[in-house]
């Protein structure tokens, strides 16, 4: 097998098991218990995005979309046209439709309102208590609904791109 098809493969693999695995969790385990614990979830959510979880995690993604639009490419100029009108190559495109759409979701709704959070958070301990407090608490409500409300639509986009790739060479 060509080396470089090896690496891309390996890129894809590894960093796509990464990306799915931690939007699964998150929108499964993380976030209820992030929002069943209040102000101490709110901490945790704090300290994930100081470690750079929202910029570790579109890295990751990029890359297995990169990779993967790689190897697609290369399939295609290698096999030729019958390829790409053959039923695997359509099962692999809806994948990554999948998974672009994913992208595109958890990039500029929910990292947006999570950037948008950690400002908010990062300012609410010099905030005194009382209403400036009640305001900041306020204002946190509508980020955290509307990645709360995607979350899960980017878990399944995700299952569904992952369903495709198990299945696209045997289709
Ligand atoms: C959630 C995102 C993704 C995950 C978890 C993922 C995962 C995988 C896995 C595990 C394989 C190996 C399948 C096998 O050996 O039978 C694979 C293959 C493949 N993926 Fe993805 N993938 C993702 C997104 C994409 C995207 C965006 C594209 C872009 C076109 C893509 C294109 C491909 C192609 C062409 C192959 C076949 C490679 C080969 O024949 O060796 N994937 N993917």
């Amino acid at each position: 097998m060509d080396p470089v098809f090896l690496v891309m493969r390996l890129l894809h693999v590894c960093f796509g098991v990464f990306w799915v695995g931690v939007i699964v969790f998150a929108a499964t385990m993380l976030m209820p218990s992030v929002r069943d614990t209040g102000p101490d979830g709110g901490k945790v959510m704090l300290a994930l995005l100081r470690r750079g979880y929202m910029t570790i995690l579109p890295v990751a993604a990029l890359l297995t979309i990169v990779s993967g639009f790689w190897m697609y490419m290369k399939l295609m100029s290698t096999i030729g046209p019958v390829w790409a009108g053959s039923m695997s190559a359509r099962v692999y495109g809806l994948g990554a439709a999948a998974a672009v759409v994913a992208y595109g979701l958890g990039f500029f709704i929910i990292r947006a309102n999570a950037l948008k959070l950690r400002v908010l958070m990062e300012a609410l301990p010099n905030t005194p208590e009382g209403p400036a407090r009640a305001a900041l608490m306020e204002q946190m409500a509508g980020p955290r609904a509307r990645m709360a409300a995607i979350s899960p639509w980017v878990a399944g986009l995700l299952i569904i791109a992952t369903i495709t790739m198990a299945i696209g060479r045997y289709v």
